[in-house]
């Protein structure tokens, strides 16, 4: 502590408790005598506490009971004098007021002005011989610590300190007022915390020798109840003997680091749609994509196929066969994306990426579970299991979707398990899960089949589902051109893996749209739509994202088995 605060805590105490502030002091006198020159001897006698004998000789200090042998000089004064003494006062004008008298020599007696010219350092009591006193210490912060340090705290900790000297003492914290003091606990309040040491680790750690904190580690103060009200005393008793310099640039640098990252980058506000560019959406940051993946969780376990049930009944053989091929491709097709996910979930190049995937995962095995129900419980597929059920939907899935997920995503999968650390083909995978099988041929399948669905009055419990699936869908397109634009930042050389996995797989992608019953996949109706609405609800939203990432796509003829129409009911940008 400074010797500007030493004095001003001092003066303080001595006004209103001048008993107190002089036996600080006179628990200070090693440290404070070891500033005085020597040889010298001199017995300080304090009306209210007693009589000390101070020697000082080559440095040494020694403070004891009074032996009778011949002394420099007496002082006699009482608390009040003392405190002010050391305190700064003018040792003359004490004299003048009588508060303090010397017998013997006034020459040495000056001496004693080097007292008070000194920082308070409790470390400096102890190398000196001097022992602690923590009734006085105790007692003593109200003094040390500021009301304003307190501000938004209120709390009481007791304080036991076993072994000769000790005591027990209720430290109450009460929201930028003076700390309080006492031997007794509170009537108002519950204890938050007891702190219990002994005297000799007390005595190391006033006096700097033992942090609190390796204290608290090695189990030298023990900790009952809770430990942050200790461990903000004990940050504002470190604070008043100037010892939390280092700590408290720490905690601002950390606040403002703490501030700055509020929210997890969210920023609170729901940002609108997926973050999917072709909903219209704005890209979202991975961390605002995992909130909103927390926010939009749902329950495929509970979703309500009551009605689903009868209509599926009353459905024709020819029909149903229908119906499970288009949702058999999704059947499958989920299952089949959350088994070839985890090798992506493994390879993640940063701890962000880890994460969202790993939400997805999540996803993807929600969404079989979804398919898995209304297969099994709606559509009463023969098997006993979901891979059982899976392989009876997969004999009707014709060769474009074994190509797809086949030669596609399953062959890019098991090469990204082979080469984890391959940034490049990590692109390429990126490109084909996300941009390709999600973006360009589930999402457009998945609005076409449920918007028929809504309009037709089929299948609300599938619907209800269907829909939340394809909110989840967009969320994961978002994730992988929020991906592929940062890899193309890093290095525009990427371009070309992409450009090449586009070109590459959605020709041969566009091709699972056809269905069995179509002999010409050029020009067909399905679900009510045109293959020129399909094929161009399809090709735009491909091309809307790869502008997002400053590609160009080939057009329409070089990417699509058929012409594409204008814009029909189902939009991108309506969609979700
Ligand atoms: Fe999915
Ligand atoms: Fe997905």
């Amino acid at each position: 502590m400074t010797k500007k605060r030493t004095q001003e805590v001092l003066r303080r105490m001595a006004e209103s408790e001048p008993e107190l502030a002089a036996r600080l002091v006179v628990m200070t006198l090693p440290a404070a005598a070891a500033r005085l020159e020597g040889p010298l001897a001199y017995d300080l006698a304090v009306e209210e506490l007693g009589t000390w004998r101070v020697g000082v000789e080559n440095g040494g200090v020694t403070v004891a009971p009074p032996d009778g042998s011949p002394v420099d000089f007496r002082l006699a004064t009482d608390a009040q004098g003392l405190a002010e003494l050391a305190a700064g006062s003018s040792p003359l004008k004490l004299l003048l007021g009588g508060r303090v008298r010397i017998r013997g020599s006034r020459i040495k007696a000056r001496k004693l002005g080097a007292m008070s010219d000194g920082e308070l350092d409790l470390g400096d009591v102890v190398k000196h011989g001097g022992k602690l006193e923590p009734d006085v210490l105790y007692r003593a912060l109200p003094y040390l610590v500021e009301p304003g340090w307190t501000r938004g705290h209120s709390f009481t900790v007791r304080y036991v300190v076993e072994g000769e000297r000790g005591g027990t003492w209720y430290v109450h914290v009460r929201d930028g007022q003076p700390l309080r003091v006492t031997s007794e606990p509170p009537e108002d309040r519950e204890v938050a915390a007891t702190a219990t040491v002994g005297i000799a680790d007390y005595e190391r750690m006033a006096s700097g020798e033992l942090t609190p904190t390796i204290a608290m580690q090695d189990r030298l103060t023990e900790i009952a109840g809770e430990v942050y009200p200790v461990t903000l005393i004990g940050r504002w008793i470190e604070r008043s003997l100037g010892r939390d310099d280092e700590e408290q640039r720490r905690e601002s640098e950390q606040r403002a680091v703490q501030q700055a990252r509020a929210g997890g980058g969210f920023n609170g506000a729901s940002p609108e749609g997926q973050g999917d560019p072709a909903q219209g959406s704005q890209l979202l940051g991975y961390r605002q994509l995992y909130a909103l993946w927390e926010q939009q969780n749902w329950r495929a376990s509970e979703l309500d196929f009551t009605v689903d049930k009868e209509q599926w009944l009353a459905t024709p053989t020819a029909a149903q066969e229908s119906t499970i091929w288009s949702l058999g491709s999704f059947y499958v097709g989920e299952e089949r994306v959350t088994a070839d996910l985890a090798p992506f979930l493994l390879a993640a190049p940063s701890g962000e990426i880890e994460l969202f995937l790993g939400t997805q995962l999540v996803d993807e095995a929600r969404h079989a579970a979804f398919f898995d129900r209304f297969g099994a419980e709606v559509m009463a597929l023969s098997a006993n299991d979901l891979r059982g059920r899976m392989r009876e939907v997969e004999e009707v899935l014709r060769s474009p979707w074994r190509e797809v997920f086949d030669d596609g995503l399953r062959d890019v999968a098991s090469r990204i398990k082979a080469r984890p650390d391959d940034f490049g083909l990590f692109v390429e995978g990126i490109t084909t899960y996300h941009l390709i099988i999600e973006g360009f041929l589930a999402v457009t399948g998945q609005t076409m089949i449920r918007q028929y669905m809504l309009d037709h009055g089929l299948y609300p419990g599938f619907c209800e589902g269907f829909g939340l699936v394809e909110r989840d869908e967009h969320r994961h397109i978002a994730f992988g051109v929020r991906f592929l634009k940062e890899a193309l930042e890093q290095d525009p050389a990427h371009a070309a893996t992409i450009q090449r996995a586009v070109h590459d797989l959605a020709p041969r992608a566009a091709y699972v749209f056809v269905p069995p019953y179509v002999k010409e996949a050029r020009e067909f109706v399905s679900y009510g739509y045109t293959s020129q609405e399909i094929y161009g609800y399809a090709y735009r939203a491909l091309k809307r994202r790869m502008g997002v990432l400053g590609l160009a796509i080939p057009p329409p003829e070089e990417l699509m088995p058929g012409p594409i129409g204008e814009p029909a009911t189902a939009e991108p940008a309506a969609a979700g």
